[in-house]
């Protein structure tokens, strides 16, 4: 089984995130930042994890421009999931977050969503909210590994 994570970070909490999911996944893991990841690298993938911090409810831009290079139909048989990184904050619920938008996008192109999930920040910088790296890891476990 081989899997793709693409993610973005500014800060690193995201990418400890998406480390954490690419420890907890088995089987052909890659892990790559959505500026270096091209659209031949989800040839002949089994599972695509896309994963960005939220900006203004959305992903940030090198998430988006991942995506947009995606043609139509591009992840028909392909399953996706989608995580992001947030704030616990009432207010920012008003926007949205990214993983939500990031799967919609995927479902969009033919990917079969499995999953969406949203990491806890404690400030714009982080940390991460305690045990959300777990978290992390038990939940690609769930996911992913389920498949065999
Ligand atoms: C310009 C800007 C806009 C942000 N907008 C949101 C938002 O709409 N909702 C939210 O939950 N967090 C928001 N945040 C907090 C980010 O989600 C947080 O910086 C991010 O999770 C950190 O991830 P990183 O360390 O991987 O960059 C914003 C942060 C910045 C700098």
């Amino acid at each position: 089984m081989k899997t793709l994570i693409v993610y973005d970070s500014v800060y690193g909490n995201t990418e400890k995130i998406a480390n954490s999911i690419g420890d907890a996944v088995t089987g052909d893991v890659k892990i790559m930042r959505a500026g270096e990841a091209s659209i031949s690298d989800i040839e002949s993938i089994d599972i695509l994890i896309v994963g960005a911090p939220t900006y203004g409810g959305r992903p940030t831009p090198p998430v988006k421009y991942f995506i947009s290079n995606i043609s139509a139909g591009a992840l028909n048989g392909i399953d996706v999931m989608t995580f992001d990184t947030r704030l616990p904050a009432r207010w920012v619920k008003i926007f949205g977050f990214a993983a939500g938008k990031i799967a919609n996008s995927l479902k969009a192109l033919g990917g079969n969503l499995q999953a969406v999930e949203g990491f806890f920040v404690l400030g714009g910088k982080g940390p991460l909210k305690e045990g959300e790296i777990e978290r992390a890891s038990d939940w690609a476990k769930k996911i992913v590994n389920r498949r065999g």
